[in-house]
C-alpha cells in the first residue's frame, strides 16, 4: 500500500509496482546490472544477489532527470530505445523520473520551454542532467539555439542547478563526430564548459545503455556518481581496453590477421588489427556487453574494426583504416609488434624472444637452483 503522503510511489519499487512492472522483470534487470558492472560500483561492491540488489535499489527515490539534446544525431537515445528482452528502455524510464526530454516528450514550442523551466525549478540542486551531443562554442555559440538562446548558455544555466551531469556519448564527452576537423562550429564536450561540475563521461558512439543504467542507479541508490578514471569515465565500464578481452585476441597473439574485407582470413574471424582496429588503444566494455541484447552485436563482433569511438583523440581523429601503434613501441607492427601473452609490461615480440631465451636463467634464479629436467620433475 502506498503511504498516505505517497512516498512509496516515489520510490523506484513503488513506482514500478504502480506501473505494473513485475518484480521478476525488475530482478532480471538487476541481474543484468550485475553482469554489466561486476566491479567498480559501490552499489554492487558487496556482491549482492539480484534479488537483494532489487531490494536495495527499490528503496531509493526515483531521480529526476532532465535530458538535453545539443549537436547530436540522437543515436544515444536510439541505442537506449532499441533495447529489448525485457524492454530495458521501458524499465530505465520507469526507474528514473524523466522530467524533460525533447525526443520523448509530446510538448513542443512554448510548452516545452515551460516544461524545462518547471523541471529545473522544482528539482533545483537535485536532478541529474543528461547531455547528448556536443556544444558549439564559436561565434558566441550562434550555431545552435534553443528557444532563442545559444545552447552553451542553456547548458550553463541548467547545468549550474543540476546535482550531477552525465555526458552521454562521445559528442557530449569531448566533441565526438561534431568536432571532427575542421570543426566549423567549435564543438566541444560538457566538461570543457563546466570544468568544476560533478560530471561523468560516458563516451561511445553510442554508449551502451547498461553503462547509463549503472551510472543512474549508482546515483539514485548511493547518492553519488561512480568512481571514474582520469577522463571522467566510470571505471566499471571503461577500466580495460577492448583488446584485453576481445574474442579475436587469440588470433592477434598468434599473428593471424584479416588484410582485406571479405578475404579468407576475414571470413575465418581473424584479428582486424590490420584493417585499422583501434581496440588496442580504446577503453570500453563493448566486447563483453553487446548491444541490444543480441549476441555479437558490437563492431568487431560483426566483422568491422573498432574505430575507437569512446577514446578521446582516437575515434573521429585517426583515419578509420589506419593501424595504431601498440603500447608505445614505436613503429613496430604485428607480427613483430604484438604484445606478449600475459604481459604486464607491454613488451614487443622481439622482447618476447629475448624473454623466452632467458627462461632457464630466470627459472634457476627463482628456485635458487638449476632448472629441473623432465625426469626429475616426474619423480616428484
Ligand atoms: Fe580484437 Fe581489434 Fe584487438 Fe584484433 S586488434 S584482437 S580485432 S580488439
Ligand atoms: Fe566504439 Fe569500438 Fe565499441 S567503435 S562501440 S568502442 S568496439
Amino acid at each position: 500500500m502506498p503511504n498516505v503522503d505517497g512516498t512509496e510511489k516515489k520510490t523506484i519499487a513503488g513506482h514500478l509496482k504502480n506501473c505494473g512492472v513485475s518484480r521478476r522483470d525488475f530482478v532480471q534487470l538487476c541481474s543484468m546490472v550485475m553482469v554489466a558492472a561486476p566491479a567498480g560500483l559501490a552499489l554492487t561492491a558487496d556482491n549482492p544477489t539480484p534479488a537483494k540488489l532489487a531490494d536495495k535499489i527499490g528503496k531509493a527515490k526515483r531521480p529526476s532527470v532532465v535530458w538535453l539534446h545539443f549537436q547530436d544525431c540522437t543515436g544515444c537515445t536510439e541505442s537506449l530505445l532499441r533495447t529489448s528482452k525485457p524492454d530495458v528502455a521501458d524499465l530505465i524510464l520507469n526507474v528514473i523520473s524523466l522530467d524533460y526530454c525533447e525526443t520523448l516528450m509530446a510538448a513542443s514550442g512554448y510548452q516545452a520551454e515551460a516544461a524545462l523551466k518547471q523541471a529545473v525549478e522544482e528539482n533545483a540542486g537535485k536532478f541529474v542532467l543528461v547531455i547528448e551531443g556536443a556544444i558549439p562554442t564559436k561565434e558566441q555559440g550562434i550555431y545552435m539555439k534553443l528557444a532563442g538562446k545559444p545552447a552553451i548558455d542553456v547548458l550553463k544555466e541548467v547545468g549550474s542547478k543540476a546535482a550531477a551531469i552525465i555526458a552521454m556519448g562521445s559528442c557530449a564527452s569531448w566533441g565526438g563526430l561534431s568536432s571532427t576537423s575542421p570543426n566549423p562550429t567549435g564543438a566541444t564536450g560538457v566538461d570543457s564548459i563546466l570544468p568544476n561540475a560533478a560530471i561523468v563521461n560516458l563516451p561511445g558512439c553510442p554508449p551502451n545503455p547498461y553503462t547509463l543504467l549503472g551510472t543512474v542507479l549508482e546515483f539514485a541508490t548511493m547518492g553519488k556518481l561512480p568512481a571514474v578514471d582520469e577522463k571522467k569515465r566510470p571505471l566499471f565500464a571503461y577500466d580495460r581496453l577492448i583488446h584485453d578481452h576481445c574474442p579475436r585476441r587469440a588470433h592477434f597473439d598468434a599473428g593471424r590477421f584479416a588484410t582485406k574485407f571479405g578475404d579468407a582470413n576475414h571470413s575465418k574471424g581473424y584479428c582486424l588489427f590490420k584493417l585499422g582496429c583501434k581496440g588496442p588503444v580504446t577503453k570500453n566494455s563493448c566486447s563483453t556487453r553487446h548491444f541490444n541484447e543480441i549476441p555479437d552485436c558490437w563492431p568487431v563482433g560483426i566483422g568491422a574494426p573498432c574505430f575507437g569511438c569512446s577514446e578521446q583523440n582516437v575515434g573521429f581523429n585517426i583515419p578509420a583504416y589506419e593501424t595504431v601503434q601498440i603500447h608505445g613501441v614505436g613503429a613496430a607492427t604485428p607480427p613483430d609488434g604484438y604484445s606478449l601473452v600475459g604481459s604486464t609490461t607491454g613488451k614487443i615480440g622481439v622482447a618476447q624472444r629475448a624473454w623466452s631465451a632467458s627462461r632457464p636463467a630466470r627459472s634457476a634464479e627463482r628456485h635458487g637452483q638449476p632448472r629441473r629436467n623432465c625426469k626429475a620433475a616426474k619423480k616428484l
